[in-house]
């Protein structure tokens, strides 16, 4: 098989493009032919040793891919050689993975792997952040950074399901286009306008009721002069780097307004079979009926990963990047 390894964490020559034997089916799990295997910003920050959760190295990077089962070990009989699957919290820049059963996903025949591999990450980040932390309701109004990317076009698919108004942040008038025919509310390019006025300006000077922050950074504090009372914000992300805003200072600022700020990271539903499976049934399902759709940049070789980061890294993606092995 092949794949992509790390042995130490650096820029993109980092990533290796090796030959390694191929995987071997356990008895409780399935061999799966790897057909696309997603690319987030968490591996671009692992790749630079940015990350909260490094893995040992050598490592391979990804997590999550789709493809086809080409083996079952003995004790599974719920999924079957042919069927399309996702495989999910197992490292996936590679040809072949083997799985253990339960992190593997069988998806209706209709589903293009592409989409699929596309899918848990970026939608459940999303999904959770709107119905589990902050339960938004139907016409409340929420502000996205990163609009054009991979969680932030999920966030404007899901925010449409459930009637909720999106204002986003995105860097080029390219992207801006992009969202705009995607149906978003309103945008505003962060490098050319003044985010607080604009948003103010949206909201009747009232704010919104839920900030998903993935960038972090210095600008962090402004985020509290642009939320209504009982506004959220959700920080998940630190394109921008590490926030300096003490955060006390920040809520107690305004008390009447009545703040929450919640991190929120993936592995906290990953890791609760009562949040996760549920939540994977209900995107798998708007995706077999169309009612959400991942949006793809670009598809590369597998060998190209570092290209891959690099597109992400530079802000250069409208969605996802794929690598198909
Ligand atoms: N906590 C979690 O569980 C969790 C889960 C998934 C993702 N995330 C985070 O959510 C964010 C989005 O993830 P994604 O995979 O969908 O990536 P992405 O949004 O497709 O790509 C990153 C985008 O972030 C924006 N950005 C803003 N400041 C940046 C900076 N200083 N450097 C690079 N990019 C910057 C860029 O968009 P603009 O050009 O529009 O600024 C860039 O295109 C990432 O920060 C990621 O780490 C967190």
């Amino acid at each position: 098989m092949k794949a992509i390894r790390l042995y130490e964490t650096g820029g993109h020559d980092v990533l290796k493009y090796e030959t390694l034997d191929d995987p071997k089916c356990s008895q409780e799990g399935v061999v799966v032919d790897v057909k696309s295997s997603s690319v987030n910003f968490s591996d671009s920050l692992i790749r630079r040793g940015l990350y909260p959760y490094m893995p040992d190295m050598p490592a391979i990077l990804g997590n999550e891919c789709a493809g086809i089962i080409k083996e079952v070990g003995s004790s599974v009989t719920h999924l079957k050689v042919g069927q399309k699957v996702i495989v999910f919290g197992i490292p996936s820049y590679c040809s072949a993975i083997a799985a253990p059963a339960n992190r593997v996903i069988p998806l209706p025949d209709n589903i293009d792997l592409d989409e699929a591999a596309a899918l848990p990450i970026i939608y459940h980040t999303a999904y959770h952040m709107m119905h589990t932390v902050k339960r938004i309701k139907e016409g409340e109004t929420m502000l996205v950074y990163a609009v054009a990317g991979g969680v932030g076009t999920a966030a404007i698919q899901l925010a449409q399901l459930a009637g909720v108004k999106v204002i986003g942040l995105t860097s080029s008038e390219e992207k801006a286009t992009f969202v705009k025919k995607m149906g978003i509310d309103h945008v505003i390019n962060y490098k050319t306008e003044n985010v607080v006025e604009r948003v103010l300006e949206l909201t009747d000077n009232k704010g919104v009721d839920l900030i998903m922050d993935s960038v972090g950074g210095e600008k962090f504090g402004d985020n509290f002069k642009m939320m209504n009372t009982f506004g959220h914000l959700i920080w998940f992300g630190i394109a921008g780097g590490q926030p300096t805003t003490n955060l006390l200072e920040a809520i107690g600022g305004s008390p009447a307004k009545c703040h929450a700020v919640s991190m929120f990271h993936l592995y906290g539903v990953i890791n609760n079979p009562a949040l996760f499976v549920p939540s994977m049934k209900v995107l798998i399902g708007l995706l077999a009926e169309g009612k959400i759709k991942p949006v793809i940049h670009e598809r590369l070789d597998l060998a190209e990963a570092g290209k891959a980061h690099e597109i992400l890294e530079k802000h250069e993606n409208i969605g996802k990047v794929i690598l198909n092995p």
